[in-house]
């Protein structure tokens, strides 16, 4: 569908941007569903950025997502934060509002949304072990809290990182290191693997799950590839598996909810189109 000079305007800044996936998915979001909206990809450099947020309502725009490298910044930029930008110190939407730009951290949302797709979004009581402790665990350790689980796990090459999340979040959240990550295994309802670990072109994340509690879950936040070593390996030892794409998928709804007024759905045609892109098939 075309569009008219009454289309709403949104779109993802970055740097780089080429590689980001949010302009296939809000675009098949739009087209499905006939909306006169726009949403693009902006290749943001670092020494505009604030300049280019501060633009944001003078061009009309709705709003934006924000990603790599920028996040923390647009936290600081950010007139108005929710909980979860506060927690993670992190914004990746920016809503319009009159002249003011506010944040949201979706990224939390959309991470336990995966989770409830896959059926172990209930964490009341339970052990979750998180590896990692950059950007992205911290939203999960948030998400996870907030979720009521009872002990939060931090394993990471950088112990000071870890020890940091702790002193952050409280009792909750322990640190361990990854020579004990057997016992750790061995209390796990939901292991997590929030490392750059196991992604096309990165080192591969090499686990023993023999440890791992028969009924744990298992989810990784890399996409690329959809199927991660981890979860694989997971899959053939009868654990249940969540794939990062459902969290890239989620995070962006309420995004485009807030945007556009209308509220999108995950489905599994949009599923499959984020494959087709990521296989290169489109
Ligand atoms: P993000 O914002 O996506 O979380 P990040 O803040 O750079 O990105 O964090 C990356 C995480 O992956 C960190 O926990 C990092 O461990 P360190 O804190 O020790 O750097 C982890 N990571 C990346 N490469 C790793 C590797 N080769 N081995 C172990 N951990 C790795």
């Amino acid at each position: 569908m075309s569009i008219t000079g009454h289309a709403k305007v949104a779109g993802v800044m970055g740097w780089p941007i080429a590689h980001s996936l949010s302009p296939a998915l809000h675009g098949f979001w739009i087209h499905e569903l006939g909306l006169d909206a726009a949403y693009i990809p902006m290749a943001v450099r670092p020494t505009d950025f604030d300049e280019a947020v501060r633009a944001l309502p003078r061009l009309g725009f709705r709003g934006a997502n924000v990603t790599i490298p920028y996040k923390e910044r647009a936290f600081q930029l950010s007139a108005e934060v929710d909980d979860a930008a506060r927690a993670t110190g992190a914004v990746n939407t920016l809503v319009v509002d009159g002249d003011r730009v506010t944040g949201r951290n979706t990224d939390v949302s959309g991470y336990l949304a995966s989770l409830d797709e896959a059926g172990t979004g209930q964490l009341d009581g339970r052990v979750a072990v998180v590896l990692g402790a950059g950007g992205a665990a911290r939203g999960i350790i948030f998400g996870l809290l907030s979720r009521g689980a009872g002990e939060i796990i931090v394993v990471n090459r950088t112990a000071g990182k870890a020890d940091a999340l702790v002193a952050f979040f409280g009792a909750r959240v322990i640190a361990d290191s990854w020579d004990r990550l057997d016992r750790a295994l061995s209390r796990c309802d939901l292991l997590v693997n929030a490392t750059s670990l196991g992604m096309t072109g990165q080192d591969e994340l090499q686990l023993d799950l023999s440890k791992l509690k028969a009924s744990a879950s298992v989810s990784d936040i890399v996409y690329r590839p959809l199927e991660t070593t981890l979860l694989a390996q997971a899959r053939r030892r009868g654990h249940k598996t969540v794939e990062g794409l459902g969290m890239l998928l989620h995070q962006a709804r309420p995004g485009f909810s807030a945007w556009f007024g209308v509220d999108p759905v995950v489905s599994p045609r949009l599923r499959q189109h984020l494959v087709s892109m990521l296989q290169g098939k489109s």
